[in-house]
């Protein structure tokens, strides 16, 4: 009779949805953090010790520390997550430990979220509900010029990284009637320039001075830290708008915060924060920006989906076939 293979230890950092967790339970050895606390760097060395899969999250720090004490069995880091700014990659591939993340699954969530912050800042959506909440009685009436905040139709949106989310924002800000001006490594395809009637920018620094609102869809690389540097912060209009569902360490937050304090931008619209989970409190008193604590991809079923290509990378693996979202295609 042949002697059943064990399953897997599967170390997963973070409570996540309960029918993700079930399956995760039928399918491995899963080791879950009900609690939901956050591990310390020194708990995820000892979970490395002996995992055969890590399953993390942004808020974990996938450094070279914590991967350099992998035990031999570590094979797989299968993160809950698209962006794979928490792991490093170089050490991961030189240790020939795939790294998988979970694209596609939440585009749209996330551009929804970047659409829902370019209506909400300049139409001071935060501000009117702000006040009607803690002036219950407090308030006079209709005015017309009181509370105004700027028309986004007709205006020119500059998106920055045009990949599935860029173009999803871009898609309903089309809607909206915002013009489409982009910046990405590589052009789009000439359907989905004609489709979005988007303008193509081969360097940011031409498209900066020339938007209205402007939103950064890239990923946080090496190559994207503070890609929104002091200098070309300062490019933009002062009637800009500068909008980020991506990742806080794309922009100068410190150069962002004196621009905003002075009135040399209008506004921002922030779903993350160079120094997460710490928010600058000189950015919150900004009463031109509308602050969320990263809820980009924050939706239940965002969530369940997220926890399934999770279980597809793991089990693929295991059944020896190469998981679909590997971050290094190359590697299997
Ligand atoms: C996720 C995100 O919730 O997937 C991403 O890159 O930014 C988020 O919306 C987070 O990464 C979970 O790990």
């Amino acid at each position: 009779m042949p002697i059943p293979k064990k399953p897997p230890v599967v170390v997963v950092t973070r409570k996540l949805p309960d029918v993700v967790e079930a399956r995760l339970k039928e399918l491995f050895d899963a080791r879950l953090n009900p609690d939901d606390r956050p591990m310390t760097q020194a708990e995820l060395i000892e979970a490395v010790k002996t995992a055969d899969v890590l399953v993390p999250t942004v808020t974990d720090r996938i450094d070279r520390a914590v991967i350099s004490q992998a035990g031999p069995e570590m094979r797989l880091i299968a993160n809950f997550g698209t962006g794979v700014d928490n792991i490093d990659l170089d050490t991961a591939r030189n240790r020939s430990i795939i790294v998988t993340n979970t694209p596609g699954v939440l585009t749209e969530d996330t551009a929804d979220m970047a659409m829902a912050l370019i209506l909400a800042v300049p139409r001071r959506l935060v501000d009117g509900a702000t006040f009607l909440k803690s002036n219950r009685e407090g308030w006079t009436g209709w005015s017309p010029t009181w509370m105004l905040g700027h028309r986004i139709y007709g205006k020119r949106l500059g998106i920055i990284g045009m990949g599935r989310i860029g173009q999803a924002v871009a898609r309903r800000a089309r809607a909206f009637g915002l013009q489409i001006h982009y910046h990405n490594r590589r052009r789009v395809s000439p359907d989905v320039e004609r489709e979005l009637e988007a303008t193509y920018w081969e360097t940011l620094d031409q498209m900066l001075p020339r938007v209205d609102i402007l939103s950064v869809n890239c990923p946080h690389t090496p190559a994207t830290y503070h890609l929104l540097s002091a200098r070309r912060l300062k490019l933009l209009k002062p009637s800009c708008y500068v909008v980020n569902t991506s990742r806080g360490e794309v922009i100068d937050e410190n150069e962002l915060i004196r621009l905003l304090e002075s009135g040399t931008i209008a506004g921002a619209g922030l779903d993350v924060f160079e120094h997460e989970p710490a928010v600058n409190p000189r950015l919150l008193a900004c009463n031109s920006v509308v602050a969320l604590p990263h809820l980009g991809s924050a939706t239940i079923e965002g969530r369940v989906d997220m926890g399934e290509k999770v279980i597809i990378n793991i089990k693929a693996f295991v059944d020896g076939h190469a998981p679909p979202d590997r971050v290094h295609p190359a590697m299997f």
